[in-house]
């Protein structure tokens, strides 16, 4: 079959034919629809990040997935051919307490594996074959924007981490909150506005910023979703100080993380999602009065990364309250869909106004490349 695959740490990417994955016992063969393309893909694609898998120097790339169910190795495995599903990304160490109980996203042993990223092939292949506690239905009523639901599920799991430190002061029980909460999202890729999107669901004053002005697709649909956009350019100045109960940050900016302390509100908590590059070069950083505001306003900093199923789950009733409220508006997330075959056009675009492209497998697959034949290896200048 027809994969998209990796060397890391080696810069480039290629379409190449791989075995079919056989079924293993109790488990779900897997069509692949389309994959959503992030910034992890680019790291991995220009070698700053990825592992493959023990023993090989390949990695199939791809994690942001739809697929179709095909084949099912027994009854009884709650899923058949014909159902729509997401797989999840990470798999657990099967040691720590964490990871034996569903949450491998707070794996403590640092032994998990991640699908597409880190020592498990990825989903940019025609097929994969995976156990069914990884799959995630999806109603079909959500086909168009279900390749979204990865990216939501570390939305709402970071989203859920800071109102977790929020509750801590939550009014007297009876008394009611005597104004909305208020959140900044900073960043306006598909992380962002996904964030704006939760948050506006669970009726937040919203307030999103990048550096791209105003006209661009995203701040339009943000807008669309009842956020306000701010294009922060020039500095945080305009965005408010000490005005926001919960920051979601959605860039990897270790310069913005620093900054985005001056726009929490008493009591806020600030969630980092992106994840910077450790050789960014070091910048000095006023640590006497950053950690004397955070402790004399009771702040809090949370990083959040990958999902559990629970978050996938959460981001189907999302999903489906989304769309019920804002009609067709998380569909316009998706600034392309193209045949796989296009793949190099798509990872050398690496931002560019874009929200998100899709890679499309299945239909895209039938027919191109044949057994034995393969593309040109694209590497990045
Ligand atoms: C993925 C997560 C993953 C993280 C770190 C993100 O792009 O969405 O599932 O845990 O990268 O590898």
């Amino acid at each position: 079959m027809k994969a998209l695959v990796v060397e890391p740490p080696r810069p480039g990417v290629a379409l190449r034919d791989v075995p079919r994955p056989g079924l293993a016992a109790g488990a779900v063969r897997v069509r692949v629809l389309e994959v959503g393309i992030c910034g992890t893909d680019h790291d991995i694609v220009e070698g700053a990040y990825g592992t493959p898998p023990d023993g090989r120097s390949d990695l199939i790339l791809g994690h942001e997935n739809l697929g179709v169910v095909t084949e099912i190795a027994s009854e009884g495995v709650g899923f058949a051919p014909g159902d729509l599903v997401v797989a999840t990304v990470r798999r657990g160490c099967g040691e720590c307490r964490f990871c034996r109980t569903g949450q491998s996203d707070f794996c403590e042993t640092g032994r998990y594996r991640e699908r597409g990223i880190r020592g498990l092939d990825g989903y940019l292949a025609e097929e994969y074959v995976e156990r069914p506690d990884y799959l995630v239905h999806v109603p079909a009523s959500l086909r168009d924007v279900a390749v979204l639901l990865e990216p939501m599920s570390v939305v709402e799991k970071a989203i859920a981490q800071g109102e977790k430190v929020l509750e801590r002061k939550e009014p007297t029980p009876g008394i009611p909150a005597d104004r909305p909460r208020r959140a900044l999202v900073a960043g306006t890729g598909a992380i962002g506005i996904l964030a704006a999107v939760v948050l506006r669901l669970k009726g937040y004053d919203v307030v999103a910023i990048d550096r791209h002005g105003e006209t661009t697709p995203a701040a339009t649909i943000l807008r669309a979703f009842g956020a306000r956009h701010v294009d922060a350019a020039a500095g945080l100045g305009g965005v408010g100080q000490r005005a926001f109960d919960l920051v979601v940050e959605a860039t990897g900016s270790s310069t913005l993380d620093v900054a985005l302390f001056d726009c929490l509100a008493v009591n806020g908590t600030l969630v980092l999602t992106g994840i910077p590059d450790a050789a960014a070069p070091p910048a000095p950083v006023a640590t006497g009065r950053l950690f004397r505001e955070l402790v004399l306003a009771n702040q809090a900093v949370v990083g959040s990364v990958n999902a559990n199923r629970t978050y996938f789950e959460q981001g189907v009733a999302d999903f489906a309250s989304a769309e019920r409220r804002w009609p067709g508006t998380l569909g316009r997330l998706i600034t392309s869909r193209r045949p796989i075959d296009q793949f190099a056009d798509v990872l050398a675009q690496r931002t560019g106004g874009a929200i998100k492209h899709v890679l499309q497998v299945a239909d895209a697959a039938a027919g191109t490349a044949g057994p034995g034949s393969s593309v040109p290896r694209f590497d990045k200048p």
